[in-house]
């Protein structure tokens, strides 16, 4: 089952809460929250406050926070408080891996490490058995927008390799950036379930088929 994850990046930030109820109203099964901090992209986003606010008038939505921080062990807790389900932090940050998923872990909230572009996809590996999703970045972490790296297919493919040889079928793999309808089956035949859309969703004139388009249905 291919799940959809709109980028709220994308939304119109003064009409937040009626943009997110528009896309989950739309099909989407969870909501892409990208917190950037100005340190680890050169971008700032949005922070606990904004997903506090959604979580409370949208309490039923999935809430899957993509951390583009550097110290994310630091703020785990923040956003579990205010609603996260589950946590993506970045295997490039500047906190430790195994105390950042344990943390994660013991807040009770689902767990899964991003790797960008230029990372291989084999320095994921040793963590896929305590993970319930791998990101692959499709774009450089940062802003919206911008064009999909085909490089991703093969990373992609690689790990999901790697989780069924070792029957981890459970593992999630996400991918994120310049995600469209073409892009989006690419990357479900190379063995992503997860895909994250920011513009394809929220800048179309009809998100419930451009939801389905992405998960290659008809509307
Ligand atoms: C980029 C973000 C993405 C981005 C996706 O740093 O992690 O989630 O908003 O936007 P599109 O789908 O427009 O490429
Ligand atoms: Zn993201």
């Amino acid at each position: 089952m291919i799940q959809i994850s709109p980028s709220i990046l994308a939304a119109d930030f003064s009409q937040l809460g009626q943009q997110c109820k528009m896309v989950l109203d739309a099909g989407a099964d969870m909501l892409h929250i990208d917190v950037m901090d100005g340190h680890f992209v050169p971008n700032i986003s949005l922070g606990v406050p904004v997903l506090e606010s959604l979580h409370k008038a949208l309490p039923q939505a999935f809430y899957d926070v993509h951390l583009m921080i550097s110290h994310p062990l630091s703020y785990i807790q923040p956003f579990v408080d205010a609603g996260a389900d589950l946590i993506t932090f970045h295997l490039e940050c500047d906190s430790p891996v195994q105390q950042t998923i344990d943390a994660i872990r013991k807040a009770g909230c689902k767990v899964a490490i991003s790797i960008k572009p230029n990372t291989p996809a084999e320095d994921v590996l040793p963590w896929l058995e305590q993970l319930d999703m791998v990101l692959v970045m499709s774009v450089e972490p940062g802003f919206g927008g911008q064009a999909f790296m085909e490089s991703a297919l093969d990373k992609i493919a690689c790990i999901r390799k790697h989780a069924q040889e070792k029957g981890l079928d459970h593992l999630m793999i996400q991918v994120d950036g310049g995600i469209n309808p073409t892009t989006a089956a690419a990357c479900v035949k190379a063995g992503a379930d997860v895909l994250v859309a920011g513009s394809a969703v929220f800048r179309s004139a009809d998100p419930k088929q451009a939801v389905a388009n992405l998960r290659g249905q008809e509307g």
